[in-house]
């Protein structure tokens, strides 16, 4: 088991190990008096987990109360948000009482959402059960909601006071999802160089899983207590985003995010040894991190279909975007580049 403290406006603990479902009651415990416990999550991990996370809690004095929506990122809207918080006023929630997001991504980053805002601010404590929400999405307090206009447009920067994360939940993920997170996951890999990418080059190994999880954590905090709330060093967990929202855009959402963002580690590789800015050995060493792992997929779409999506990103500014390039494994950076230049590169 590992535990991890990050400080941000809140400090908390990350805590990452196998069969911590059944023991998540005696970890909030450790933080919280008996309170109302409002569990969020969707209604594939609900038929799961959600006995396991309610046994818990009672055994240590807390009473649990569920709201159980439908899986999937069409669920992460103005519409969901609303009956949550119905839902808690319904049950009379105060601001002593704490929320549950037993889930992956969606599940978390509404159930922060909700958190942030229902009497404005109750506490919230993250159970991450996929691979991309253990190692990113519960960790740094980013919330959202989705319009039609486009995803996480609405949301706030608001802490959790735990996350649990149970690894032994991972066992129950289909395969795509799995390799959804560790899309996310090797690009902490190429941001840190060192162990992690170690861990990794070649395939990442169940028996290695929760030392990678926590590391992938530890990477994340580092750069969550430099800069909260994104004023500009966050930036640099972007890495492959400006090409994966793209690409994902362009897909219309049917290609998972994690996906797209190995599909944009590859694109910003090639760009990045055009450039001039990473050296063919290394670009190769990332290469075959990718296909060590099983994220060597092509991108389905063509350049100028991807430079379009990109002129409209809001990292911008006239004929250049910033962009995080690679300089080596363990080394990136921010880059100015004309889009121009970077169609020429796109294949
Ligand atoms: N807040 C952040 O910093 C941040 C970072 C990255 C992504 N995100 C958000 O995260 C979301 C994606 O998260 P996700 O990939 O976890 O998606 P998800 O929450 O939709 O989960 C993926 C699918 O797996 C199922 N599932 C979850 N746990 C399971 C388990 N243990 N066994 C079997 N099935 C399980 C879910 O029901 C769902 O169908 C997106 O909305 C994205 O915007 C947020
Ligand atoms: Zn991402």
């Amino acid at each position: 088991m590992q535990r991890i403290k990050v400080k941000a406006s809140t400090n908390y603990e990350v805590v990452i190990g196998k069969d911590l479902l059944n023991k998540i009651g005696v970890e909030i415990r450790k933080i919280a008096e008996p309170c109302k416990v409002g569990i969020i999550t969707d209604n594939k991990v609900a038929g799961k987990y959600l006995e396991t996370v309610k046994n818990s809690l009672e055994k240590e004095g807390f009473t649990t109360y569920n709201f159980v929506f439908k899986n999937g990122e069409k669920s992460k809207t103005v519409e969901t948000f609303i009956k949550i918080q119905n839902f808690l006023a319904e049950n009379e929630f105060s601001r002593k009482d704490i929320l549950l997001a037993l889930g992956g991504g969606v599940v978390g980053d509404l159930t922060g959402f909700c958190a942030s805002t229902y009497m404005r601010g109750i506490r919230y404590v993250q159970a991450p059960t996929t691979l991309l929400a253990g190692i990113d999405s519960s960790v740094g307090g980013k919330t959202a909601i989705d319009l039609k206009a486009g995803k996480n447009l609405v949301g706030t920067f608001y802490q959790p006071i735990k996350v649990v994360f149970d690894i032994k939940t991972l066992d129950s993920l289909p395969e795509k999802e799995y390799l959804n997170g560790l899309g996310e996951g090797v690009k902490y890999a190429i941001m840190d160089g060192g162990e992690i990418y170690e861990l990794v080059k070649d395939g990442l190994s169940h028996a290695n899983l929760e030392k990678f999880c926590a590391l992938c954590v530890k990477s994340k905090k580092a750069v969550v207590e430099k800069d909260e709330k994104e004023g500009g060093y966050r930036k640099i967990l972007n890495l492959g985003h400006t090409f994966a929202h793209a690409i994902e855009k362009l897909s219309d959402y049917t290609i998972p995010h994690g996906r797209c963002v190995a599909m944009g580690l590859k694109i910003i590789a090639d760009v990045s040894l055009k450039q001039g800015w990473l050296s063919t050995a290394e670009s190769i060493l990332v290469e075959k991190l990718l296909k060590n792992n099983g994220l060597m997929t092509p991108s389905p779409f063509e350049k100028k279909d991807m430079i379009e999506v990109m002129r409209r990103d809001k990292k911008v500014s006239g004929d250049k975007i910033t962009i995080v390039s690679i300089a080596k494994i363990g080394k990136c950076e921010f880059k100015e580049i004309k889009l121009d230049q970077l169609k020429k590169y796109l294949r």
